[in-house]
Parts: structure tokens; sequence; C-alpha cells
């Protein structure tokens, strides 16, 4: 684990020396921004650190304003705040799960926390395969479910860098009177013509096509922490009354609404911090090409680089991580054994020289442990 010094940033400065940050969530740049910053010290300036009581007693103006600001970010009737995306999506699978007979239809690369809230739900849940229409289809169809039925898949795949199938998805809750849920983490900010995510990549209807997104405030929006769910006010409703992780929590941190508050306005309006990532994302995927490695994803700035050998994997990120270049390794049980990878995530901040000096460094090395063989 590496112990970040200053401000995160494309190049970051370490206990050691400086690094190449390729493993950072700051897509556009946002988490070290001075506007940002002085969003989040304003909002502690105003409110002291907090309220101090969980979100059904009280709440402030700040808070007020973001929650309309997702909402209509999204385009749905309403958003609630939570303190991490893992609590939002505890929260909605709770609620969408609460009456008898409920049934959970998850895909099999969901991230942790839409696999812990299917626990905590105790749903029937069933797991179809990665992106795959007909699987989920076939699985709803032997399960019969009686129940509430929720679809659940990240929008942007967090360890394979792909998209969400959402028109099909959208296509199949539809087809089975299911509600889709969205988690926007990685997408959010990032994917879509203006950023609006895995909905707006996909042209589906906020309102209609999906049930909720939920999502996080700690990458794209570069707020450090804090989650949301979006969605129609009578569900949003119903979290409130049911979840216990929205009735029993703290609520989203001051400091962090004042940051997302101006974070999440960047990421909707400024285009040329989203054009400069798409360039640095197709830039890093051709150097990388170019030097013979292997990748996998697509149009997302998370590029995994397969490298299939775990001890390769975990030895190349760490010379890579002598030589200045943070590329963490994601080996079993994160992923399959024989899959191991780097995952690689370039930013808005990120140079072209940079991103290609990077690229030489992991080749070099990759070259050492015979993972690459063309110059
Ligand atoms: C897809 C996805 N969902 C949820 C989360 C959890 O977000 P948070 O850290 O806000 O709980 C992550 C974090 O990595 C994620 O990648």
């Amino acid at each position: 684990m590496i112990v970040v010094k200053g401000r995160q940033g494309p190049q970051s400065e370490t206990v050691g020396s400086d690094v190449i940050m390729l493993g950072s969530n700051d897509y556009l740049g946002l988490a070290g921004d001075d506007d940002v910053i002085r969003g989040g010290i304003h909002a502690m300036q105003t409110h002291g650190t907090g309220l101090a009581m969980n979100q059904p007693f009280a709440t402030t103006p700040l808070h007020e304003r973001l929650r309309a600001k997702v909402a209509a970010f999204y385009g749905t009737e309403a958003a609630l705040l939570f303190g991490s995306c893992t609590a939002a999506n505890i929260a909605v699978l709770t609620t969408l799960s609460a009456e008898a007979d409920a049934a959970i239809f998850s895909d099999m690369n969901n991230h942790a926390s839409i696999i812990d809230g299917c626990r905590l739900a105790r749903a029937r849940t069933y797991v179809y395969r990665t992106r795959d229409p007909e699987d989920l289809q076939c699985r709803i169809e032997h399960a019969l479910p009686g129940g509430r039925t929720t679809i659940i898949s990240d929008g942007v795949f967090s360890v394979e860098g792909n998209i969400a199938p959402g028109e099909d998805l959208a296509r199949i809750a539809a087809r089975n009177g299911a509600n889709l849920v969205l988690d926007e983490s990685h997408a959010a900010g990032v994917i879509g013509r203006s950023g609006r995510g895995t909905a707006e990549a996909c042209g589906l209807d906020a309102k209609s096509d999906v049930a909720a997104f939920t999502g996080t405030f700690a990458k794209a929006f570069g707020a450090g922490g804090g989650g949301y769910i979006a969605g129609p006010g009578n569900l949003l409703d119903e979290v409130k009354r049911v979840a216990r992780f929205y009735i029993f929590n703290t609520g989203m941190h001051v400091a962090a609404v004042g940051a997302a508050l101006v974070g999440i306005e960047r990421a909707q309006f400024d285009e040329e911090r989203r054009a400069a990532l798409r360039f640095n994302v197709q830039h890093l995927r051709s150097v990388l090409t170019d030097a013979g490695f292997r990748l996998l994803g697509g149009d997302t700035p998370i590029v995994p680089v397969l490298i299939g050998d775990e001890e390769k994997a975990q030895a190349l990120s760490g010379l890579a991580a002598t030589r200045g270049v943070m590329a963490p390794a994601m080996t079993f049980p994160i992923v399959p054994r024989g899959s191991a990878r780097l995952r690689l995530q370039p930013s808005a901040k990120h140079t072209a020289q940079t991103l290609e000096r990077a690229c030489e460094i992991l080749a070099e090395e990759a070259r050492k442990l015979e993972i690459v063989v063309q110059p």
C-alpha cells in the first residue's frame, strides 16, 4: 500500500517518491481541484462537521440542494443521500425485497456491495452470467418469481471495465415486470455523451426504463465520499420507511456534500474535462496495445491489462511501483484464477507524455518477466 503525502493527482507525491497515478477512480481529476476543496471547506465552516443525527431527523440546505442536483443529473423525480454507495446499494435492495417472495437477479460481476446488499435483503437471489441477457431471461423464467422482482447491474463493471447491456436489461425488466437498478459508481460523469452514465450511453429513459440509479461521490465527482439513490418519489419514500441503512445511519458528511455540489456541476458541464479523459483512455489503450499488451474492457476509463499468471501480475505491479508507476494488480479472488491483471485508470489530468512514459516502464518490466515479447 502506498502512502500519498499530498493531494490526489495524475502524479502523486508519496512516501518514497512521486508516482504516475494509474490506480485512482479520480477520473475527472476533481479530487484535488481547488473549487471542489473550497466547496468542502465552506460547508464545514457553515455547518461544522455535521448534525450528528441520523438521516430521518434532520438535514441541511446543502444536503437538500445536492439531492435536487442528483435528481436533475439523472432526470429522476427525487434522490436520497447516503454515507456511501455501499449503504445506498444495501438500502435499495433491502427496500425492494422487503415483501415476501421478492427475488433479485444480479450480474455475476457486480460490485461486492451489491452482493452484500443481496445477502442482507434475504431475498431469493439469482446470479446471471455477466452481461448475458439470454441467461438472465432464462433464469427469470425458471425462477418464476411471484413477488417483486429486481434486476441489478453495475453500469460500468469495476474490474472488467465494460458497460452493462442497458437496452437488453431494460427490455427484460419491462417484459417481466421487474425493477431495473443500475449502480453508476464508475459510469456517472464519465460515460454517455454528456457524462450522465449508462442510461445515456445506452439510450434509456431514466424514468420509464430504470427503477433506480445508485452511485458514489467518491469517484468522478471528486468529493471523497458519499452515495445516493436516484429514482421515483414513491420508491424513495419507501426507502425512508423501510431501509435500516437509511433510518439508522448518519447521513453523508457535510464536507463531502459541499465538495460534491461543485464536483457534480463540473462533471455535468465541463465538456473539456470529459473530452480529455476520453482522449487519454484511447491514447493509453493504443500505446499499451502497440507495446504488446492484451487489454480487456471497452470504451470506459477502466483499462484492464490481462497478465493471466497471478505471480507475474503481482511482480509487474511491484516493479512498476519501484519505478514510479502505480498500476494495481487484481488477482484471485477479485478475478478468477488465470485472469490476473493490472487495472489502469487514466484521468482527464494525465498528459499524453505521462501515459506514454508509464507504458514504457510497464513494457520494460513486462519484458523482463516475459509477459510481453515484442519490443
Ligand atoms: C460499482 C461500485 N459500487 C459501489 C462501490 C462502493 O462505493 P462506496 O465506496 O461509496 O461505498 C464501488 C466502489 O468501489 C463500486 O465500484
